[in-house]
């Protein structure tokens, strides 16, 4: 009978000659002992968890977003977004050296510009503010990547991703602004180009583009699964890019959808992209995962202003402890699927990182 051997361990010696240990009969110990899975074992020690942990974070998987505007101000702060600026061309590339010692690398760059039109002609004017930033960048820093945000929404005097008719944004003029805009991002030196406008086709257009100009290396980053979410409100202030009327649902995907998520996803995947994003992160990890099983590039979550405002907000009024929720947080983000994160919190990762990996 089992019966029998309940309470009765089998344990190794030293020597390896094994010894019966009678378990004493308290009801602390034999009661139990028909359990013989016990996850806690693996729990023990903070060194046992590290050896078992599945998701680890590391700064070099992070890449920061910056605000670089063209007036006299040195560093604006954004209201809503307490600790993000937008910045001068210079203090922006102070900003950067700061980020290299907490060992961020990558940053996504968005340009806000002196002057808007209806044709977004200051997005690809060589002039132009991110064409300027991306060269001094670049002049400044070799072995950091840079990637642009390409996009209509902050050059166009309504705001929105595209050219507009009749209060309807039209797709394929708008791919034919989108090309020019990443051939001069190219050429002035971003290394990744990343359309955020959900139009059709602009991974097609934009890789054709790059490729007759010679910049078959310039990689895509797609914002392949980019949601009419209303998490990117306190973006709109940092960036200057409100629509003037109207809302982003007729390009933005519609929250409720996942199955679409594939679409999207898969479609990017075949007109060449390099990078596909899920957008924004927190609420939409069912995505995340999602599309990750359905595609084998790398995977990019964007951890949005909005998500970054809520815990900024919570933090300051000292309902929850900023660090920790920042690292469960993103954590839950890689542990969903993605391999990249784009996030305002970047810049913390290294140092709540530091003492668990
Ligand atoms: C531009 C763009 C937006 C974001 C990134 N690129 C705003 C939008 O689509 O309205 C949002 C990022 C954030 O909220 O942090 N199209």
């Amino acid at each position: 009978m089992r019966s029998e051997e309940l309470g009765v361990r089998q344990q190794a010696t030293g020597n390896g000659q094994r010894t019966e240990l009678e378990v004493k009969d308290s009801k602390l110990n034999a009661q139990h002992s028909y359990l013989h899975s016990r996850p806690r074992r693996l729990r023990k020690s903070e060194v046992m968890r590290k050896l078992v942990r599945e998701t680890v974070l590391h700064p070099s998987q992070f890449i920061a977003p910056i605000f670089i505007h063209e007036k006299r101000e040195v560093e604006i702060p954004i209201s809503s977004m307490p600790g993000i600026y937008q910045f001068s061309l210079d203090r922006a590339l102070k900003y950067i050296e700061n980020m290299q010692a907490k060992e961020i690398k990558s940053f996504i760059v968005f340009g806000i510009p002196e002057r808007k039109d209806s044709k977004a002609t200051s997005a690809w004017d060589e002039r132009g503010i991110i064409q300027r930033a991306n060269k001094k960048i670049k002049e400044c820093f070799s072995d950091i990547l840079l990637i642009n945000d390409t996009c209509l929404c902050e050059y166009m005097s309504h705001g929105h991703c595209g050219v507009i008719q009749d209060s309807d944004v039209l797709n394929d003029p708008t791919l034919e602004i989108l090309q020019k805009i990443a051939i001069s991002q190219a050429a002035s030196g971003a290394d990744i180009i990343a359309p955020s406008g959900m139009m059709d086709g602009m991974v097609a257009a934009i890789r054709s583009a790059l490729d007759e100009n010679k910049f078959q290396d310039v990689a895509i980053m797609s914002y392949a699964v980019k949601y009419a979410s209303s998490f990117y409100g306190p973006f709109r202030e940092a960036a200057e890019s409100t629509p003037e009327f109207g809302d982003r649902k007729t390009y933005q995907m519609d929250p409720p959808n996942k199955k679409e998520a594939i679409r999207e996803a898969l479609l990017d995947e075949k007109e060449g992209a390099d990078f596909l994003m899920v957008k924004p992160a927190i609420p939409y990890l069912d995505i995340i995962s999602a599309v990750k099983e359905k595609i084998n590039l790398p995977l990019v979550a964007y951890n949005v202003s909005g998500e970054y405002s809520m815990v900024k907000a919570a933090a300051q009024n000292g309902w929850l402890d900023e660090d920790k929720v920042i690292l469960e947080m993103l954590t839950s983000i890689k542990r969903a699927g993605a391999d990249v994160i784009i996030s305002y919190f970047a810049g913390d990762v290294s140092r709540i990182t530091n003492d668990i990996r």
